[in-house]
């Protein structure tokens, strides 16, 4: 198990948020609880039937979904800016016996994405695209990941959106980026969702609900066009 630093400098608005996240990591080390997100065991299904064998995580958190997939038999890149929720992910590795098929990377998503080339079969990003990223930034990273999937790898990423009930309430960034307890999101337009599909092949955007308030949001699953894995 492996950790390399790709986080970025200090410096630009969403790194407060940064900031934001390792406090809360550090103070709440299972936000999210040990149990997958729905999202996850849906795309490792997804994954398992495409004969995808890694899959490349971004804002993994403290790993619920991460360990997931490990425990699944699929080799794991796990990565987010906080270190505080890799570190705990890495430790819950150990201790489930997944160490040798999970590594850890800190990876800032609004820069280029550590990986080569075609390399990797499946991406999974749950509550990530929705983060304190602008439009360009969005539009960047889903370049870059479609940059990173070998030809016929599937992108499976879920976004808090425009129906959610802290859409257009709490303090607004503007670019539909609303800030709710510390926390900002960009809830995201099915006219975004369909912009960033240049390329790829959309294969669904499934509405679902998690947690309390509840968040409302959209899975979506789509396939780089250029062919089957092979
Ligand atoms: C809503 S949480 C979801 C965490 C995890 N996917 C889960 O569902 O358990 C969003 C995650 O994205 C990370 N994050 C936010 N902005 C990021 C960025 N620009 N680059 C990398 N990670 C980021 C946060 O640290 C946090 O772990």
């Amino acid at each position: 198990m492996t950790t390399t630093d790709d986080g970025g400098a200090d410096g630009e608005p969403a790194d407060e948020q940064r900031r934001h996240w390792q406090d809360t990591y550090t103070a709440h080390p299972e936000m999210y609880g040990e149990e997958p997100s729905a999202a996850a065991v849906h795309a490792a299904e997804v994954f398992r039937r495409r004969g995808a064998r890694d899959v490349l995580e971004l804002g993994a958190g403290h790993g619920r979904d991460a360990l997931h997939f490990a425990r699944r038999g699929f080799t794991v890149r796990a990565t987010d800016f906080s270190t505080a929720g890799l570190d705990r992910l890495r430790e819950a590795a150990r201790a489930q016996g997944v160490a040798d098929r999970l590594t850890t990377a800190v990876q800032d998503v609004r820069r280029p994405l550590a990986a080569p080339d075609a390399s990797v079969d499946a991406v999974f990003a749950h509550m990530l695209m929705c983060m304190a990223l602008s439009t360009p930034e969005i539009h960047a990273l889903v370049r870059e990941v479609h940059r990173v999937l070998r030809p016929g790898g599937v992108l499976v990423y879920t976004v808090r959106h425009t129906g959610d009930a802290h859409y257009g309430t709490g303090i607004a960034h503007g670019d539909d980026i609303h800030e709710h307890g510390g926390f900002a999101v960009h809830f995201f337009s099915r006219s975004l969702v369909d912009a960033l599909t240049e390329g790829w092949t959309l294969d669904e955007v499934h509405a679902f609900e998690e947690g309390e308030l509840p968040r409302r949001l959209w899975r979506i699953t789509q396939t780089r066009e250029d062919g089957p894995l092979g």
